[in-house]
């Protein structure tokens, strides 16, 4: 049976728009069978409309506490049994429960050179420190913020005339690229994060992940 994925997003939806590319391309290893938005607006769920994926709007201002929205989107994305769910720009913070539920198959994307800038507007802190290169890293979820395993990450030089934008707009082409690489190795089964270890085709990952170069195999 072909493998399935559930994406969570809250808002444009272009890492899922990459996601959805790979998988109509054959490159990615498995289908979407779910989009989940906390926002109604999010562009995103136009973008799974079009492509005629499900869609679910779990609108987390309708909930007065965390576990409660929690427990609704944990209940929908199990009514799927995805291989494997994607956080693409999905702005909520995840309770523990949900994220020990879901350990293994939990996914997400952040545009910083992990463990450097956990949290929000990344490429202005990286300005800031006056840093020599940005990237992004996909990682498992736990429940740390931003702090479970990195699998893979890319970097990307900062220019003398970079600001915020022109450095998020060159790490979101990266972006595109490594996150539906590291979803294929995930859902192809060489990519395993269990009991605390990860590895790809068995071997322990490095502590920031793999480097992406240009096309690892
Ligand atoms: C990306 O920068 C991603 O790294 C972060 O949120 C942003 C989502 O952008 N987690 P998009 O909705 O995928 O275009």
């Amino acid at each position: 049976m072909s493998k399935r994925i559930a994406v969570l997003l809250s808002g444009r939806g272009s890492n899922f728009q990459s996601i959805l590319s790979a998988s109509q391309s054959g490159t990615l290893g498995g289908d979407i069978a779910l989009v989940i938005s906390n926002r109604p607006g999010a562009g995103g769920l136009d973008i799974a409309r079009d492509a005629g994926i499900e869609t679910a709007l779990i609108d987390h201002q309708a909930y007065s506490t965390r576990e409660a929205f929690d427990a609704d989107l944990a209940g929908a994305l199990e009514s799927q049994s995805p291989d494997l769910i994607v956080l693409a720009g999905f702005m909520r913070i995840l309770t523990p429960e949900f994220t020990s539920r879901f350990a293994g198959r939990l996914m997400n994307i952040h545009p910083s050179l992990l463990p450097l800038y956990p949290g929000l507007h990344t490429h202005q802190r990286a300005l800031d420190a006056g840093d020599l290169h940005a990237g992004a890293t996909v990682h498992y979820v736990t429940g740390e913020l931003d702090g479970g395993p990195p699998v893979l990450q890319a970097k990307v030089t900062v220019e003398p005339d970079d600001d915020a934008d022109s450095l998020a707009a060159r790490v979101l082409q990266l972006e595109h690229q490594i996150y539906p690489q590291a979803i294929a190795w995930h859902l192809s089964e060489r990519l395993q994060f269990a009991a605390g270890r990860l590895t790809l085709d068995g071997i322990a990952l490095p502590p920031r992940g793999r480097q992406w170069e240009s096309e690892p195999e």
